[in-house]
């Protein structure tokens, strides 16, 4: 005879089986991650509808394993008292950790076009308490930088800009002398969003700017830092 107990733990496993079959399903059709092919300019992604969406999306824990952020963090060489932009900062992955590198003397401005966003990041600058994150409300075509900053910095935001030379022509007159733009995004091939690196190359270059450093330790991305164009 089938004790209760032997009763439970077979609706147990089938629950886990279940649930691993849908996150499986999520992450393959791109819920967790920037999922499966087609588009690399100007797109809008569909957040699951909802900041919260976007939230467990682009925080999800598994993004450390590929992101490496204290190891981008680290590569951008940010000192105390430093001023950056983090353009597209969507739910702050990379914000409060800039935030942290450039300390209370600095500033960073998390600029994005979505309202959601931003006011998520308001949210947690006050649950974390801290005070030198400022968002941004920008337009599709210009980040709208309240000052001028050492780094224009921007992970996984690029391939939904639009017309992306004449965006890096303008938003230069941000930067101060010396100042540097950093760009991470998807390699080809990756996921369905992506830059291909021989693009991003050319748009610089035709904006202007020119390249600084590129590097090689994220497996799904580039990385390039380009410095702001001569006058
Ligand atoms: C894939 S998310 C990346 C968020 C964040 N950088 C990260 O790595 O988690 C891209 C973000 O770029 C924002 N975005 C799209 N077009 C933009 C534009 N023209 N200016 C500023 N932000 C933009 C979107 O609203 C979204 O929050």
């Amino acid at each position: 005879m089938r004790t209760p107990h032997i009763l439970s733990s077979r609706k147990q496993l089938w629950r886990r089986a279940w649930a691993f079959l849908l996150f499986g399903t999520l992450t393959l059709s791109g819920c967790f991650v920037e999922g499966p092919p087609a588009h690399s300019v100007g797109h809008q992604h569909k957040h699951a509808g909802t900041e919260e969406g976007a939230h467990l999306r682009y925080q999800e824990p598994d993004r450390y394993t590929w992101q490496y952020p204290d190891k981008v963090v680290k590569a951008l060489k940010l000192e105390p008292g430093m001023k950056v932009a983090d353009l597209g900062s969507g739910t702050g992955y990379f914000t409060f950790r800039l935030a942290e590198a450039v300390g209370d003397s600095g500033k960073v401005y998390a600029i994005d076009i979505n309202k959601e966003m931003n006011a998520s990041i308001d949210k947690q600058s006050v649950e974390k308490q801290v005070d030198n994150v400022q968002t941004v409300l920008a337009v599709e075509h210009d980040p709208l930088i309240p000052d001028k900053v050492d780094l224009i910095f921007s992970v996984n935001a690029y391939h939904h800009l639009k017309d992306r030379t004449a965006y890096f022509q303008n938003a230069a007159r941000y930067l101060k002398p010396g100042g540097r733009v950093a760009i991470i995004d998807f390699r080809k091939g990756m996921f369905r969003h992506y830059t291909e690196q021989r693009v991003l190359l050319q748009e610089f270059k035709a904006a202007g700017y020119g390249l600084d450093k590129t590097h090689g330790f994220l497996p799904r991305q580039h990385f390039l830092v380009f410095s702001q164009p001569k006058k």
